[in-house]
């Protein structure tokens, strides 16, 4: 039976699965001189994403990867673009010095947790290289001044789907808290989650 608060699938499990395939594989080629690989989720959204990169990147014989975590907490999401919203940021993993680092992301919206993020590694920690991998890139119908700077700032080398200017949620991503665990990627009927 359909769930109501879904109002269509945008991405299919089985894309899913296809597309995480080739990023893995993208990863493995552009990294043919690492000797290791840390990839780095952002919770809570990255997880599923993050756990299927890792069979994926196995799988596509990549070098041998390191797994950690951190946590970005967005504030203020619902204003597009003024003001800026607040990013808090823990459990900054250790042992990134002279790594080479892929963050990995539920998806580049607004731009500000991944620029946020990116500029808090940078800033601490002086890596090899950091790479961003995000499985959707929203396609914003408008953007203020200050949202299309955050947009320009964060260009990510792995790109798995362009999805439309909709709430978004499963395959990690939430709507009001709920529906993360949803196979695929849909988009929702906002008045259930407002
Ligand atoms: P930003 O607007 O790019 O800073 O994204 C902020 C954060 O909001 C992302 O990391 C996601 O966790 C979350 N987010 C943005 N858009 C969506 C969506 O459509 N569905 C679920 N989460 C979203
Ligand atoms: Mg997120």
């Amino acid at each position: 039976m359909k769930d109501p608060r879904i109002a269509e699938v945008l991405i299919s499990a089985a894309q899913i699965r296809q597309r995480v395939r080739s990023l893995a594989a993208e990863i493995r080629r552009d990294h043919a001189d690492s000797t290791e690989l840390h990839l780095v989720g952002v919770l809570n959204g990255a997880f599923m994403f993050m756990a299927d990169l890792a069979r994926a990147l196995r799988r596509a014989g990549a070098p041998p990867v390191h797994y950690a975590f951190l946590r970005a907490r967005t504030y203020g999401t619902t204003l597009k673009g003024s003001p800026l919203p607040q990013v808090e940021i823990d459990y900054v993993p250790r042992g990134l010095e002279a790594r080479d680092v892929i963050l990995v992301e539920d998806i580049l919206d607004q731009g500000v947790t991944l620029q946020a993020v990116c500029a808090h590694l940078r800033e601490r920690v002086p890596m090899r290289s950091l790479k961003l991998c995000v499985l959707l890139v929203k396609d914003l119908d408008r953007m203020s001044p200050a949202v299309k700077a955050a947009r320009r700032a964060v260009r990510p080398e792995y790109v798995g789907f362009h999805v439309p200017d909709r709430w978004v949620a499963g395959y990690g991503l939430d709507a009001g808290g709920e529906l993360r665990d949803l196979p695929c990627v849909a988009a929702v009927h906002e008045k259930y989650f407002t």
